[in-house]
This record gives structure tokens, sequence and C-alpha cells, in this order.
């Protein structure tokens, strides 16, 4: 039994300068040391031996497990030691290697036309307010007074998802939905997407973007309307436009106006950009029609208001001079760009 111990030592010491790892030291240990170890069984068996035996063999044993636990720590140190050199070396950052170029994206030319549009109302005391752009038949069109005639509603110009869902073919809806939220004072405006069964060409597509605007106090009149749309033109285009208001129709305003820009291109002497008019159409507008308060729980008595609508991509072609609504989708960084 005593050879036995020592060729167990030995072979202890042989496994642990092969191990390279913690695993494989690990291993060596429970060859040995484990439940099942070959010096746990020789301890194990020594309540066989009589006493005079084991006291001596026993002494034997215990070094040699002393022997052997010392020897498994110090490999354990190495072995872990050398593993995290090993890590370190592997993750070591080269701080003198070049930095990697991260180009920055640009905003696109709708969100930025988005933006001046929402500043200039913003400096006046409107808020944003939001609505979905998957939006009921009732909000797009019964709660803004479309006769349930009106081409608009037709299936041919309409994204219906069922008879009472439909992308929204316009920002209106949110109209009804903030007089339904809101109290007058109401001033708001509400940009986002809209939809249309449209065949895409240079000026149409079948979805593009809105800016709708609200405002409901007591006292609202058609100059309120006027001074504040002919102001923001002003600040969009520059301080030498001028506004034309045109009679026009809408269903849920009465009266009903669209809004011409004298052409900030030509000044007015007609060019191609106005067509040769000399004025451009920029938006819709009107004095909000008491029925669509009224769905909204609004007292007509004591509350008037106004509405406006344009259109985003409209606007940008213009300011920007892009004759072409379809770059605005084609997400083409040559064109994005040139907006920085
Ligand atoms: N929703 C109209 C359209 O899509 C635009 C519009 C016109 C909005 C007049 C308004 C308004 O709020 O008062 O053609």
């Amino acid at each position: 039994m005593q050879t036995k111990l020592t060729s167990i030592l030995q072979e202890a010491k042989d496994q642990l300068a092969a191990a390279t790892t913690p695993a494989e030291t690990e291993e060596v240990r429970v060859r040995l040391l484990g439940k099942k170890g070959q010096l746990t069984e020789i301890l194990r068996s020594m309540g066989s031996l009589d006493p005079e035996e084991r006291k001596v063999l026993g002494q034997v044993a215990n070094s040699v497990r002393s022997q052997i636990e010392s020897l498994l720590e110090d490999k354990f140190t190495q072995v872990k030691n050398a593993e995290k050199d090993a890590r370190f070396r592997a993750e070591r950052i080269d701080v003198t290697e070049p930095g990697k170029q991260r180009p920055l994206g640009t905003k696109h030319p709708i969100s930025i036309t988005i933006d001046e549009i929402s500043r200039v109302f913003m400096s006046m005391g409107y808020s944003i307010a939001e609505g979905p752009e998957i939006e009921t038949v009732y909000f797009n069109f019964d709660a803004l007074n479309a006769a349930p005639n009106h081409p608009s509603r037709d299936m041919t110009d309409t994204f219906y998802i069922d008879d009472e869902i439909l992308l929204r073919t316009q920002t209106s809806p949110v109209q009804a939905r903030t007089l339904l939220k809101q109290k007058p004072p109401i001033k708001i405006i509400s940009p986002g997407r809209c939809f249309r069964v449209d065949t895409p060409d240079a000026t149409h597509s079948p979805m593009f973007h809105q800016v709708e605007g609200l405002l409901v106090d007591e006292g609202v009149s058609m100059t309120d309307l006027k001074g504040t749309l002919d102001s923001f033109a002003k600040q969009l285009f520059g301080s030498d436009v001028k506004t034309n208001f045109r009679p026009h129709f809408f269903p849920f305003t009465e009266p009903s106006a669209e809004m011409d820009v004298s052409c900030f291109k030509c000044g007015g002497k007609g060019c191609r950009v106005c067509k040769g008019s000399g004025w451009i159409e920029i938006l819709g507008c009107g004095m909000v029609h008491p029925h669509v308060l009224e769905v909204g729980g609004i007292d007509t008595e004591k509350y008037t208001g106004f509405a406006f609508g344009m259109g985003v991509e409209r606007i940008a072609m213009l300011k920007y001079g892009v004759d072409d609504i379809r770059l605005f989708y084609e997400n083409d960084m040559r064109f994005i760009e040139q907006f920085k």
C-alpha cells in the first residue's frame, strides 16, 4: 500500500505537469481526490487495517494527500494566470490603429420641411397633436361633414381595410379627435402621413404628408385666419411674398378657401415654377364648419375656429426645386444628402 501511495504521488506530479488549463487540472483533482478518486479509495479502505499498520500508513497517506493538495493549488494558480494572460493578450486594443469612420446620416427633406413648418407655428403658440394613420371611416369622413356620396370616399380613391377602417386620406381627422379631447382655446398643428389610391407620377404618390392646423377660441374670425397664414407664408418663403385667398369648397369648413403665395422664384412676374401665373397654391383653409364643432361637443354659440391643411411634399418641392415627388421615397443618399 505504501508503494501504491508513492506511485499515486508520482502520478499526480506527472499528470499535473501535463495539465495546461484549469479544466485539465480539475480532472486530475477529481481522479485523485474526488469521491471515487484513487487516494480517496485508499483512505477509505484503511478502516480494515489493523491499528498499528493504520497508524503508519495513515501518516503516509495524509502526507501524500497534503502534498497533492498543495501541488493542485499551485497548478490552479498557474493555469488560471496563464489563461488570464492569454485573454488579455487576445483582447489587447491597439490604440495606434486609426479610428473607424462612422458616416452621419442626414435629415430627410420631408422631415426638414415638417420641422420648418412646425417651428413657425410653434413660435405662434401652437402645439403638436397626433392621430393614427390607420383611421376610422367615421373620423376621416363622417365627423368632418363629408357627405355619404363625397367622391373621396370612393373605393377607388381610398385604401379601405374594411367597411369601417381605412388609411387616412388627410390629417383632418386629427381635428375631430382634438375637438373631442381638448377644450377651447385649442391651438394645434398635426403633421403626418396620408394615403390615397394614386398611380405614382412626378406629382402623385399613394403615400404623402400633410400638416393640419386647428384653432378654436372665442371670437375667431376670417381675419385671424388670413393674418396667421399670411405670417406663416412670409416666415416660410420670405418676407416679400404676398398671399391671396381664393374661395373653394371643403366639407369641414365654411367658408373655405385656398391660399396662394406670390411666386418666390420670380416675384410674381411668371416663370416655370408658378407656370406663368405668378402665384402658387400652397394650402386649403377655412372657418371650421359648425357641424364639425358640434361633433366635437363644442358650444358653437360661444366658439368659432379656423383650420388649414397643406401638403408637405408640395411645399418641399417648391422650396427646394425638386421636380419629381418620387425622389423623396427612393432613399438615394446622393439626393438626400443635398439637404444637409
Ligand atoms: N384635408 C384637405 C385635403 O386633404 C386639406 C384641408 C383643407 C385641410 C382645408 C383643412 C382645411 O384643415 O381647413 O385636401
